[in-house]
């Protein structure tokens, strides 16, 4: 059975310095269509660097890019495992909005499935495991997330490899 740990794991950090540069930049944003899916705007990468908890990832899993993902009002992200990406690490940039993030818990028969929400906090970054069936709706606003994507693909680098990196990043002390 596939539980929130599955999904999704909240990474302890700042977010600050990707929150004052997405404010400032806001209107100078470099919106581009990203294979035909995403209204993407890339993100410097010395951004990541400045950011500690990005930097202690990228030492030990390298990044390869982040931007911003932009998604209209009224849309819907059907249901879907990502391409390449196998984990990913997210911020909703305005938790505000009403908007809804799902993952596939459980199959109850054909027409019906159990789901898991990821309710974005402000502030707050997320592992997100791409490789577990999600979909995004949104409703009445324009929703704005920072994501980023590792080097590594699907096939060299899942969620939990980095989920068990960061969770022992916050419990140091093991027993051997
Ligand atoms: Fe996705």
């Amino acid at each position: 059975m596939i539980t929130e740990q599955d999904c999704f794991y909240k990474i302890q950090g700042s977010t600050q310095n990707i929150e004052d540069y997405f404010t400032t930049y806001f209107d100078r944003l470099p919106w581009f269509e990203h294979e035909s899916l995403w209204n993407l705007a890339l993100i410097p990468p010395f951004l990541l660097l400045e950011n500690p908890a990005l930097a202690a990832i990228n030492e030990k899993f390298k990044i390869e890019g982040a931007g911003f993902i932009k998604m209209d009002p009224g849309e819907c992200y059907k249901w879907h495992v990502d391409y390449s990406r196998g984990v990913a690490i997210n911020l909703l940039m305005n938790p505000g909005i009403q908007s809804v993030c799902m993952f596939e818990k459980e199959n109850l028969n054909e027409e019906r499935i159990k789901y898991i929400e990821l309710d974005y906090q402000p502030h707050q970054f997320y592992l997100f495991n791409t490789q577990i069936s999600h979909s995004v709706v949104t409703f009445k606003e324009t929703r704005y997330m920072f994501t980023l994507q590792f080097e590594k693909p699907k096939e060299e680098l899942n969620y939990y490899d980095v989920r068990n990196f960061l969770m022992d990043l916050t419990n140091p002390i093991k027993t051997v």
